[in-house]
């Protein structure tokens, strides 16, 4: 399974339900790395989404305890549940794709972790932990710094030590 999240450098991803910023390289590349794959996500999430609808050409998998089923996504009470409806696929495309509580639920089964570093600090009321800081992870790969919207940031990948 990998993380896939734009975060600044507090770790800050979202406040009042939506993105910090807008970058649209940043849309452009979480497009092409989850296209054709699984996506799973929190319901506040979901949420966030324009007209609250799934992303297209995509698996969705929506964990919720009280969503009621649908006919455009999929929804997962558990994280046991959710292992059980992914078991049968490549692990290299499970997505989690937020939010906050998401991240770190799922961050235990995650090796790689595809992270857009915002070399900014945002008001924010949800993050994610910093995984720069955290000696079970290192970085493998870094772009260089893209500019848009007045903010500066790298395409990072970071696996799991060991993993
Ligand atoms: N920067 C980024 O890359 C990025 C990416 C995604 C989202 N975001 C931002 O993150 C924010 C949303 O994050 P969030 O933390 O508030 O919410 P979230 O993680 O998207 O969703 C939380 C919801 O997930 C469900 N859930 C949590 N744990 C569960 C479990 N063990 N089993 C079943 N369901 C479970 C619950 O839904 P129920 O209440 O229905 O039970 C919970 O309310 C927004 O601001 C969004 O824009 C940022």
């Amino acid at each position: 399974m990998k993380w896939i999240v734009a975060c600044d450098r507090r770790g800050g991803i979202g406040k009042d339900g939506k993105l910090l910023v807008r970058l649209p390289s940043d849309m452009k590349y979480f497009r092409e790395q989850t296209l054709g794959k699984t996506v799973i996500m929190g319901r506040a999430t979901l949420e966030s989404f324009p007209g609250g609808k799934p992303l297209p050409k995509r698996r969705n998998i929506v964990l919720s305890s009280r969503l009621p089923e649908s006919s455009s996504y999929e929804v997962c009470r558990s994280v046991e549940q959710l292992l059980e409806m992914v078991k049968e696929e490549n692990p290299d495309d499970l997505f989690v794709i937020g939010g906050g509580q998401i991240y770190r639920l799922l961050l235990p089964y995650c090796d790689e972790a595809l992270i857009t570093e915002i070399d900014e600090i945002f008001p924010s009321d949800t993050s994610v932990p910093l995984l720069s800081s955290d000696a079970e992870w290192k970085c493998v790969s870094k772009s260089s710094p893209v500019s848009e919207n007045g903010v500066t940031y790298t395409f990072t990948v970071y696996r799991r030590i060991g993993a």
